[in-house]
């Protein structure tokens, strides 16, 4: 059993290491920018005030959000599974000159190596939550955590057509497994992502729909792949996405959520 999760850990490593020196094309084009603008501008609202506060990123990759957040001055740990991610996002805060602003760590966030409460704001946007309980150990009473998580009919919706049997079974059974490349993921719905963490000792700010929502606007893929676009239809389309990502009646449809709480 324990040789299985270290093969699968092993496995998941290998794949991200081979997509690390691609993974931050896609947010050059207009839809990965418009998600990462998204993104964002969700997280800055609940960003601490004081410039000291310690961040952890945890699974954050190429330091897609770690860059900003070492830019604007706080100290954060960058903690990730894959090597490969992790030295892409070395040479981007080297070449910004704030790679001194971070702590860049191999570890697996199923086990962090940080004693309880470590950080006043713990972000995790990667759908993990089987992972929660240790992200919330690491962050402080007072403490902030950002967390993406699996959206169970989101996902049940995208597979339908493939697959009604899997999209069904998504939404019958609990708790659900969405399966991407190798790896699993658990997926919940806005209601049992607020039930959990409440049990877990969060007290849930909001929870949000992020990223795939902009298939709903009908924008033809050959703007979404562009890397030029139109100023003022960006701005438009992030306002629509920002939007709705706060709407109850649509937050089932996104490929993500992304929970904001405060542990008490
Ligand atoms: C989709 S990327 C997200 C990166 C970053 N959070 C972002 O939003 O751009 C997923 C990342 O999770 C990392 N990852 C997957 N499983 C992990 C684990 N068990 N522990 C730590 N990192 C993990 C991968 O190596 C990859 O860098």
């Amino acid at each position: 059993m324990i040789e299985d999760k270290s093969k699968y850990i092993e496995s998941i490593r290998k794949m991200w290491d081979e997509h690390a020196k691609r993974y931050d094309e896609w947010y050059a084009t207009f839809e990965g920018a418009v998600e990462h603008y998204v993104d964002w501008e969700l997280l800055i609202r609940y960003l601490p005030k004081n410039r000291d506060a310690k961040i952890l990123d945890a699974a954050g990759g190429t330091g897609r959000i770690t860059l900003p957040l070492a830019k604007m001055g706080y100290s954060v740990t960058l903690c990730d599974i894959s090597p490969g991610m992790l030295n892409v996002a070395r040479q981007k805060l080297l070449r910004e000159g704030v790679l001194d602003k971070v702590e860049v760590l191999e570890c697996n966030v199923y086990n962090l190596q940080f004693s309880d409460g470590s950080f006043d704001f713990v972000l995790c946007w990667y759908g993990m939550i089987e992972a929660a309980k240790e992200l919330i150990r690491v962050t402080n009473k007072g403490g902030m955590i950002s967390i993406f998580l699996m959206n169970k009919c989101g996902a049940a919706i995208s597979m339908f057509r493939e697959d009604p049997n899997s999209a069904l079974a998504l939404l019958r059974s609990e708790p659900s497994y969405v399966y991407h490349d190798k790896e699993k993921h658990m997926a919940v719905s806005v209601e049992e992502a607020r039930e959990l963490f409440v049990k877990e000792g969060i007290k849930v700010i909001e929870i949000y729909a992020v990223c795939g929502m902009l298939k709903f606007l009908s924008i033809p893929e050959k703007v979404r792949e562009s890397c030029n676009w139109d100023e003022k239809f960006f701005r438009q389309v992030t306002e629509m996405l920002l939007r709705l990502s706060k709407k109850s009646s649509v937050k089932g449809l996104s490929r993500h959520l992304v929970l904001y709480g405060e542990r008490i």
